[in-house]
């Protein structure tokens, strides 16, 4: 730097000289911390003060030491790395952030000889409005990565499955070795079996437990839609409430598990991108030119029987055999009635914590009659609301079969399929006033006939029938599936 000087008079050599030596002053008085590094980033000097701040009671006790293990946020190795100047940047550090500026110090060939940096502000009061903005979106945001994280955390362990039926062990035992392996799982089995549980469990069992588990809900969401919700879409690309653009949840569920339910509902389009999707492992947002590379272990579940579909051509024979790796059968209710025991008193105990705080309810051996002579076409899931709605209305603790015979349906205990779509249908219809049903399967008859004289009436626009009976899309498109009505 003198040599920079040479050829200047005497007196402009010193106003310079004086000008770098009080900046240097000026910088380090009202500074809150200065601090010098070498090449290799070791504390060359540091003040009093800022050494103080960061448990050196005297500044020689931080000199030689790495400029990390001074200042633990320190990039005054990135300096004396790159070269380059930080000149403005907020530091983290125990107590409020720091305002800080980092210049690198060059020798007479330009070479970087080491750094040297300035903590500008302490309270930051001349920062304030910006500060507060800063620390606003701050909280925010670890608010919105805390929540999120919770919501894609796995809400089941193994040991939410209850049941010790040779059946429910068995599931178990297979869903535990998944748990152990990188393969796609396949989940089958009728509605309510637990297919989402296992899902949970699955993930939560994996190597990939900390890391995000995502539901794509393939039914629920409209197949126009439903490529977005995958792949994501470029800012703009789509004429959708969502302009700014769309994360998919493929790259959501990057390092973690992609839990695709109801698969069986997906069109036959996207099953073929999804199938490529799952060999090449990379996709592109809907119109943007970016490729998203993401790894993604895959667990499928459908109430659908999905060999059948293959058979009439409405699931792709290739992405069947590309998720059917590691294939689970999550038995139906009828065939495991040794575990309704212990399921009800497990749900029941559940109950008692979230609607009557603590109680204690005991069901009278011929309730547990009464439930174990049932078919449960609903599974787990009827069982659960059957147990719910005798537990609301209940005035005892202990629940006999008289009080529960209302609630429970009518579907004759037995190893007959009860997905048929028309099972629910049939046992209210009129044509058999002597069938004795239940209030909430009458209720659903009714809704099948209703949702389906309505779509037929709109020639089956799922988008139509929804606006013109006023329910909400996703709904319709839920209770669609839910009742197997066909579109
Ligand atoms: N073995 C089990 N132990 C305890 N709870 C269970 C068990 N199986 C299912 N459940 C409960 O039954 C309900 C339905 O289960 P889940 O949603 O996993 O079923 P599903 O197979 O995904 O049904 P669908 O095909 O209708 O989506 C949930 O409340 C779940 O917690
Ligand atoms: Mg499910």
């Amino acid at each position: 730097m003198m040599n920079d000087w040479a050829g200047l008079p005497a007196i402009y050599g010193d106003v310079l000289r004086r000008a770098m030596e009080s900046l240097f002053r000026t910088f380090e008085n009202f500074s809150e911390g200065t601090f010098i590094v070498d090449a290799d980033a070791r504390v060359v000097w540091i003040n009093k003060r800022y050494a103080a701040r960061f448990g050196f009671s005297d500044p020689q006790q931080a000199i030689g030491r790495d400029c990390e293990a001074v200042i633990p946020n320190s990039l005054m190795r990135e300096v004396v790395h790159t070269g380059k100047p930080i000149l403005l940047d907020i530091m983290e550090t125990d107590r409020e952030p720091l305002v800080v500026t980092r210049l690198p110090l060059k020798d007479d060939a330009g070479a970087t000889v080491g750094a040297v940096g300035f903590a500008l502000f302490d309270e930051l009061k001349a920062l304030t409005p910006l500060f507060s903005h800063y620390s606003r979106v701050q909280e925010e945001l670890i608010a919105t990565r805390q929540s999120l994280a919770q919501a894609r955390r796995a809400r089941y362990s193994f040991g939410s499955f209850v049941g010790t039926s040779a059946a429910c062990l068995e599931v178990k035992r297979q869903a535990r070795r998944a748990a152990q392996l990188e393969s796609p799982v396949l989940l089958l089995g009728e509605t309510g079996t637990g297919k989402e549980l296992l899902a949970h469990a699955i993930h939560g069992g994996s190597a990939r437990a900390n890391q995000p588990l995502v539901t794509v809900n393939v039914a629920a969401i409209p197949d126009t839609l439903l490529e977005v919700e995958f792949f994501g879409a470029a800012p703009g690309a789509y004429t959708g409430v969502d302009r700014k653009g769309r994360v998919g949840k493929f790259e959501l569920a990057n390092g973690g598990t992609l839990f695709l339910d109801e698969i069986g509902d997906m069109p036959l389009p996207l099953q073929g991108k999804l199938l490529r999707v799952l060999q090449d492992k990379e996709c592109e947002p809907l119109g943007s030119n970016r490729i998203v590379r993401a790894d993604v272990r895959i667990i499928a579940a459908t109430s659908a029987d999905l060999p059948a579909l293959v058979a009439s051509g409405r699931f792709r024979a290739d992405l069947f055999y590309r998720l059917n790796v590691l294939t689970i059968h999550a038995p139906p209710l009828r065939e495991r009635a040794s575990d309704i025991e212990a399921l009800a008193y497990a749900m029941l105990e559940d109950l008692s914590t979230q609607t009557r705080g603590g109680s204690h309810f005991e069901l009278q051996d011929d309730a547990l009659r009464v439930l174990c002579s049932y078919g449960w076409p609903g599974n787990v899931r009827e069982l659960r609301n059957t147990l719910e709605r005798a537990v609301m209305l209940s005035d005892s603790e202990r629940i006999d079969a008289r009080t529960l015979a209302p609630f429970v349906g009518s579907a004759p205990s037995g190893k007959q399929r009860y997905n048929e779509p028309d099972a629910v249908v049939r046992a209210g219809a009129p044509t058999q006033p002597q069938a004795l049903v239940s209030w909430s399967d009458a209720m659903a008859a009714f809704e099948k006939r209703f949702l389906s004289d309505a779509l037929r009436a709109n020639g089956g626009r799922v988008i139509d029938t929804a606006n013109q009976i006023g329910m909400g899309r996703a709904t319709l498109y839920k209770k669609i599936a839910s009742y197997g009505i066909e579109v």
